[in-house]
C-alpha cells in the first residue's frame, strides 16, 4: 500500500466510498474540484489502481480543517486510518500549518477513538452539526510546533 497525493484518476473510486460510508456524500463534481483547489491537500491510500481510503483537508493561514476521513469496510483495522491522518499531520507540518481540526459524530465510537490515540483532544461541540440522522458534532483539534 502506497499513500499518494488525490489524483483525477481516484475521484470516481473515492465518490463511490463517500456514498457507501456517508449519509451526505461528496460527489465526483466536488472531489475533483478539490484536485484544483491550492488550499486542500487529499491522501489516498493505494494498493495498486485499488483506492483503500482517503483523508482530504483544507488550510487557511497555517490553520488545518479535515474535511472528510474513509476506509473501504473490507479494509479496516488494518492501520490504513492511523497511517493517512498520520501521513496528513506530516504534510500538512511541512507547509507551516500548526493544526488540525475536525468534527466527528458524537456517536462515531470508532472515529472518536482514532483521534483520540493520534492525540487530538475535544475543543467544543456544534450542536445538531450532522444530519441524516441529526445529531451533534464534537470539535477536535491536535496542534503540533513547527
Ligand atoms: C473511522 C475509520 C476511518 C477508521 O479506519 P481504520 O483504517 O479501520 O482505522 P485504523 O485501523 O487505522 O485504526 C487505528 C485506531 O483507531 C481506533 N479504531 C479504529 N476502528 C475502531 C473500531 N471499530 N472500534 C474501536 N476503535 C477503533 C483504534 O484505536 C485503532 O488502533 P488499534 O487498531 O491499535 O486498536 C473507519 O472506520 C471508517 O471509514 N469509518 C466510516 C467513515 C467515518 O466514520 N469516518 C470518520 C469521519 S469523522
Amino acid at each position: 500500500m502506497t499513500i499518494e497525493t488525490m489524483k483525477p484518476a481516484h475521484v470516481s473510486q473515492i465518490a463511490d466510498l463517500e456514498k457507501r460510508c456517508f449519509s451526505a456524500p461528496w460527489d465526483d463534481r466536488s472531489l475533483a474540484s478539490e484536485v484544483e483547489n491550492p488550499l486542500a491537500l487529499w491522501l489516498v491510500a493505494v494498493e495498486g489502481d485499488r483506492v483503500l481510503g482517503y483523508v482530504g483537508s483544507q488550510t487557511v493561514l497555517g490553520e488545518s480543517d479535515m474535511m472528510n476521513l474513509a476506509v473501504h469496510p473490507d479494509f479496516r483495522r488494518q492501520g490504513i486510518a492511523e497511517k493517512l491522518v498520520t501521513a496528513l499531520i506530516s504534510a500538512l507540518a511541512k507547509g507551516g500549518s500548526r493544526c488540525l481540526t475536525l468534527e466527528v459524530r458524537a456517536s462515531n465510537a470508532a472515529a472518536k477513538a482514532l483521534y483520540e490515540k493520534l492525540g487530538f483532544t475535544k475543543v467544543g461541540c456544534r450542536k445538531n452539526y450532522y444530519s441524516r440522522p441529526k445529531e451533534d458534532g464534537d470539535i477536535l483539534r491536535k496542534e503540533w510546533n513547527l
